[in-house]
């Protein structure tokens, strides 16, 4: 194998910051302008600066924001709204309230909870709007989309984090289980993206965050509909990141790893926490039970997580000091993470 980079050559800079040869950029017109534009960045970073413009970087404020969070009654998106807001942003909070499909083990966020969010969100002295609608309907959640840019001004961040859960195996499982869990996580998070994006295109500004799953990153038995759903919004994410990197926009995943909310705490998902301990569950899980069987497998020595420990890691991606994430995963999952490699 050649390597380019090290190889002395005459047709070759002092270029291995940027592993591209000067042959190779000057193969056409093009790539000679791009390299041009390379070359000048990495001079200047030797010669002028190591750190870039040497000013830290470091306002995690969302003074002046506004964001659009979806699933935002409760569990995970509540935290995520009142988050922002404690970081400065405006929110509309959007949620279907409703039983979101049938066969779920849990019962549904209600138009009382979306209040409360959207009192926690007041509470920090920032605008809400709450809004009830389900992120299959393309047509409500662009209408969703348009109405806070107009009372907001402008729609600066979109987290896309409604979603649904449904265990089985799936050779048994039903057409319309299989339906559900996909549309709505995966159609349901495109539909999102797709109704904020022409506003951030327009501004050449946004930050986009989907709430995938640890699940997302790792096979999970009689998991597959949602592991396959979660799995399909990091490849959504990566490829949306592509086509509006140079448009200011960046867009990025969070895998929560598992955490205390309405659609874990229930004996449906207890039981699937035991059997993934290799425990046989009975029909009744008890906490104490599930929290037996996840200890010796749990690397920072709790459970599961609370949905304000991962509502951080989503501000921060949310900040011009991420600017430049983008297409990435960052795990927020207790340490569940050292777990798998990619
Ligand atoms: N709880 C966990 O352990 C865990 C782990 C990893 C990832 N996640 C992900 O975090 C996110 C939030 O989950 P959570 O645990 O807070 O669950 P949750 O059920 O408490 O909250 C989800 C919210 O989304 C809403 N919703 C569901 N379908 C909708 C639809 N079609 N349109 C609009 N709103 C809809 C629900 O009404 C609910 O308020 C989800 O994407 C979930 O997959 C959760």
């Amino acid at each position: 194998m050649t390597n380019e980079v090290s190889k002395p050559d005459p047709n070759h800079s002092d270029n291995a910051r940027t592993g591209v040869t000067r042959r190779k950029m000057l193969a056409t017109s093009a790539g000679a302008l791009l390299g041009a534009s390379v070359i000048g960045r990495a001079q200047g970073a030797t010669t002028k600066t190591d750190i870039g413009d040497m000013k830290p970087h470091v306002d995690f404020s969302l003074q002046g924001k506004s964001a659009l969070v979806t699933g935002a009654a409760r569990g995970i998106g509540r935290a995520i709204a009142v988050a922002l807001a404690a970081a400065g942003a405006d929110v509309m909070g959007l949620d279907i309230c409703a039983v979101a499909a049938p066969n779920l083990v849990y019962p549904p966020a209600t138009a009382d909870d979306l209040a409360a969010t959207g009192k926690l969100v007041q509470a920090q002295k920032r605008r809400w709007i709450g809004v009830t609608a389900d992120i299959r309907d393309m047509p409500a959640t662009q209408a969703a989309a348009e109405r806070a840019v107009k009372e907001f001004g402008k729609l600066d961040i979109a987290i896309a984090n409604a979603a649904i859960q449904i265990y089985g195996p799936l050779a048994e499982m039903s057409d319309e289980n299989w339906k559900n869990v996909i549309d709505v996580n995966l159609n349901g998070t495109a539909n999102t993206l797709r109704a904020v994006l022409p506003h951030m295109l327009s501004r050449k500004y946004g930050r986009i965050v989907i709430i995938a799953s640890g699940q997302g990153r790792h096979g999970f038995k009689n998991g597959s509909a949602y592991a396959a759903s979660k799995w399909g919004v990091i490849g959504l994410m990566k490829s949306v990141a592509w086509e509006v990197g140079k448009e200011g926009i960046t867009v990025n995943c969070v895998e929560p790893g598992l955490v205390d909310t309405a659609l874990t705490r229930n004996p449906g998902r207890w039981k699937e926490a035991l059997k993934e301990g290799g425990k046989q569950p009975n029909d009744q899980p008890t906490e104490q039970e599930v929290i037996a069987a996840r200890l010796p497998q749990a690397v920072m020595g709790i459970p599961w997580m609370q949905p304000d420990e991962v509502a951080p890691a989503v501000v921060f991606l949310c900040t011009d000091a991420a600017n430049r994430v983008s297409g990435a995963t960052y795990d927020a999952s207790a340490g569940d993470s050292v777990k798998y490699t990619a």
